[in-house]
């Protein structure tokens, strides 16, 4: 889940290194260490490898010195995400150095980007596996123990793992992604990932209500329905997302949207928390608003990326809205919803950004007072068609420059939103313990804010009513009052 900050979150940098617990899978005798780069999406998809591969004699680990696969999860949407999977590699090397049957395979995003270029690059990669391709692992694991480099980097037109049940890797045991679509149509001009991910294509909708009650029976209390692009979830039978059109009248007639989609998983399990990411301003339609204001499990939150508040730069990112059309959004979800938090991610620095394209930001920003958001410079991915088209214009220093602009503008509206809840009593689903102390527990509120409260005789998964007694620009502090009806 992505960290409720007032800063650029450094999501590329984000590691981790994964333990599953075994029982049957005792009789596993070899070793996999796994490591997840980027968005969600990538970590849920580590669970459905993990998942794959336990079937396939594998125990995960999370000490990279004991490992028989290292595989490494990676991420392409900015050039630092890249640099940063580079220079694990280099890291593996050494370890291989000592430990020279230890084999070394890249997933993800870099590896669909890259392909069969990836194992002349970085000598020491056995295997490129691209997204889609997962299911193929058990062949290309026989591949390289016979001695053999591995690809299969081949996109796929159908959602490809809709049977796979997940290992929850690192789990808190509480909350978990469930994935509802995979790739994306958008063709923003800046983002890789309709490159590397392929085109869009949604998942059975009763798989993923089975996979929801699964997760509810396992005892846990919030899902993320996890998407490039939510809004535009569309199931017709299978297949991709263009070609609804030519379906027949009896799959239109039986097709789900999102709005059903949400509708159904609330239905499903009343008591779980229901979140959803990403929302991509152009899809999100009225009736996603008015069936999260319907259902008091869904949460009051909506992570809705702009990347500028300039027309002229909208449409050079080839975002299909208007500033003036996402403001009657905001609106709409106002209206319909007076609690709900609002989240962004933004981009500084796009080619041919003028001061007056960044002072539009600010502005939008200020209309409309976000409650977090993700900002970053923009990075030149290869491929794309700001990459092709437009140069890279905006000296590195402006960019960065309009960024902290941004970031402390946003600092500012993460504290005036925190302000909004002192004195209230809220309900938080309890996490784990705080960073901060151990004395202290941590949750989110319906809005995806953290609140930080005295632990006293609570438990986590529990849902307690908690008064906000205090806050910073991105953390609610209070105390415990009771347990929620909730529970
Ligand atoms: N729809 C996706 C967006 C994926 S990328 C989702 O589910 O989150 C996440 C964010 O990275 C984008 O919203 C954008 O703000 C940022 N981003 C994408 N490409 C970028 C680039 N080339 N340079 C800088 N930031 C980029
Ligand atoms: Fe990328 Fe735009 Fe899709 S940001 S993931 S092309 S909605």
């Amino acid at each position: 889940m992505k960290p409720n900050t007032g800063t650029e979150k450094v999501i590329d940098e984000t590691v981790q290194g994964t333990t599953l617990t075994l029982t049957e899978d005792d009789k596993n005798t070899r070793k996999l260490y796994i490591e997840s780069y980027g968005c969600q999406m990538n970590f849920s998809d580590s669970e459905i490898v993990a998942s794959i591969l336990a079937k396939e004699g594998f125990n995960t680990t999370q000490e990279l010195a004991e490992a028989d696969l290292v595989l490494v999860n990676t991420c392409s949407i900015r050039e630092k995400a890249e640099l940063t999977v580079r220079k694990r590699l280099e890291k593996f090397n050494a370890i291989k150095k000592i430990n020279p049957t230890m084999k070394v395979g890249v997933l993800g995003c870099m590896a669909e980007r890259l392909k069969s270029k990836f194992l002349e690059e970085e000598k020491i990669v056995d295997m490129v596996v691209g997204p889609d391709a997962y299911k193929d692992l058990p062949n290309l694991i026989q591949e390289i123990d016979e001695g053999r480099n591995a690809v299969n980097v081949i996109l796929s037109k159908d959602e490809t793992y809709g049977d796979v049940a997940p290992v929850r890797l690192n789990s808190n045991g509480v909350t978990a992604f469930v994935s509802i679509t995979r790739g994306c149509d958008n063709m923003c001009t800046f983002c890789v990932v309709p490159f590397t991910r392929g085109r869009e294509r949604s998942r059975d909708p009763q798989s993923i209500i089975n996979e929801v009650n699964d997760l509810w029976e396992r005892g846990f209390k919030e899902i993320t329905l996890l998407g490039q692009n939510v809004d535009s979830y569309l199931w017709y039978g299978g297949g991709l997302k263009k070609d609804f059109d030519n379906a027949t009248e009896i799959q239109k007639a039986t097709s789900v949207n999102f709005a059903k989609l949400l509708e159904m998983a609330a239905l499903a399990q009343p008591k779980m928390r229901i979140r959803f990411s990403t929302s991509n301003p152009q899809d999100m339609t009225l009736d996603v608003i008015e069936t999260m204001a319907k259902f008091e499990n869904i949460c009051n939150y909506i992570h809705l990326p702009v990347q500028s508040g300039s027309n002229r730069i909208l449409k050079a990112m080839n975002r299909l809205h208007t500033r003036e059309e996402y403001f009657e959004l905001i609106d709409n979800i106002r209206n319909i919803i007076p609690d709900c938090a609002i989240s962004q991610d933004m981009i500084t620095g796009f080619p041919t950004e003028t001061e007056e394209d960044h002072q539009d930001t600010l502005s939008l920003m200020e209309y409309v007072k976000y409650d977090f958001g993700f900002m970053f410079a923009y990075s030149e991915r290869p491929g794309t068609l700001a990459a092709r088209k437009l140069k890279d214009d905006v000296p590195a220093e402006v960019k960065k420059r309009r960024l902290t602009e941004i970031i402390d503008l946003q600092r500012a509206h993460g504290l005036y939103r925190t302000q909004q809840h002192l004195g209230k009593i809220e309900e938080v689903l309890i996490e784990g313990t705080s960073k901060k102390s151990d004395a202290h527990w941590m949750g989110r509120n319906s809005q995806n804010t953290v609140v930080v409260f005295p632990k006293e005789h609570y438990e986590v998964g529990d849902f307690v009513m908690v008064k906000i007694q205090d806050c910073t620009s991105a953390t609610l502090l209070g105390e415990a009052m009771e347990y929620s009806k909730n529970n």
